[in-house]
């Protein structure tokens, strides 16, 4: 897969992001409670469809696609990450699922053509360099008139679970060269006009596009939320240049920032989403 337009993002999700993620899947799947309840709303996958979740991750989206389709329906999961679908294919033997998980490039891969009802994804289709050409190839999976339903996040100024600890790091670390804010990652999808314009531009039509806010549990106390927030995105690749002095005094400055978001209930922060529709 070396050669791929998304060698990075296979490099990215295949090193210790990867293995992060599938060793807290647990936890990352109460942070995204918020989002993952009204995403299957949305979506409303029916008894007996064909469901495509792209990005699948740990695959828990993906066994709750199962379960909604049943046994005589299929869902399918995709994802790059050889450490997360290791962990979605023990989960479905576990849950006696039928779900199924293939490890390719969604942008890529050669897919039967339409077969899925449903193309899904919560938060895993935001990483394409060529994100026309990447929902092209999804599209030709779908069948006529079969929709596709997915969550993005919207921009960092309002998805604080991110832009809490990015800021307050930013003063210990090297300044960054500044970046193409529609390049591969979190935010690339964050302008709704973008989303039109990537869909639209892969023949989707009949486009919706609603904001969610979630409030997210980071962790009950400030240290247990600074290592949430840190250990689970682009700051912990950041931090693994840095020296342990900096990595330390980051984690100081994100536990003390945090101390001012305690609540009765402990540390929750804004995750800001888009949910998103269309029509092949
Ligand atoms: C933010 S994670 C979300 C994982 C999962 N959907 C969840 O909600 O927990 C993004 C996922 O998208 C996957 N991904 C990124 N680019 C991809 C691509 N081109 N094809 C397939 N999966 C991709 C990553 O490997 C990663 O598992």
């Amino acid at each position: 897969m070396s050669a791929s337009p998304n060698a990075a993002q296979i490099a990215y999700w295949n090193g210790p992001i990867g293995q992060a993620w599938a060793k807290h899947q647990e936890k990352r799947d109460r942070d995204h409670a918020g989002i993952t309840a009204p995403l299957m709303e949305w979506a409303a996958a029916k008894p007996n469809e064909a469901v495509l979740d792209i990005g699948c991750g740990a695959g828990t989206t993906t066994l709750m696609l199962a379960a909604r389709v049943g046994p005589n329906g299929k869902a399918v999961g995709i994802d790059l990450s050889g450490p997360m679908l290791e962990l979605a294919r023990k989960r479905a033997e576990a849950a006696r699922s039928n779900a199924q998980f293939v490890q390719a490039d969604a942008a890529e891969y050669g897919f039967e053509k339409q077969v899925f009802d449903l193309g899904f994804s919560q938060l895993g289709v935001m990483f394409f360099a060529d994100p026309v050409a990447a929902f092209v190839n999804i599209r030709r999976t779908l069948k006529k008139r079969a929709r596709i339903a997915f969550a993005c996040w919207r921009s960092p100024a309002e998805h604080l679970w991110a832009s809490i600890p990015e800021s307050t790091a930013r003063p210990f670390l090297p300044a960054a060269p500044p970046a193409d804010p529609n390049a591969p990652g979190r935010f690339s999808l964050r302008l709704p006009d973008r989303i039109k314009q990537v869909l639209g531009g892969a023949g989707f039509c009949a486009i919706e596009i609603e904001k969610l806010d979630a409030r997210t549990f980071a962790g009950a106390t400030p240290e247990e939320a600074a290592s949430s927030v840190i250990d689970s995105g682009p700051l912990q690749r950041n931090l693994a240049n840095a020296d342990e002095a900096t990595r330390q005094r980051v984690r100081e400055a994100v536990t003390e920032r945090l101390s001012a978001e305690v609540g009765p209930d402990g540390i929750f922060l804004t995750s800001a989403a888009w949910l998103v529709r269309a029509l092949t």
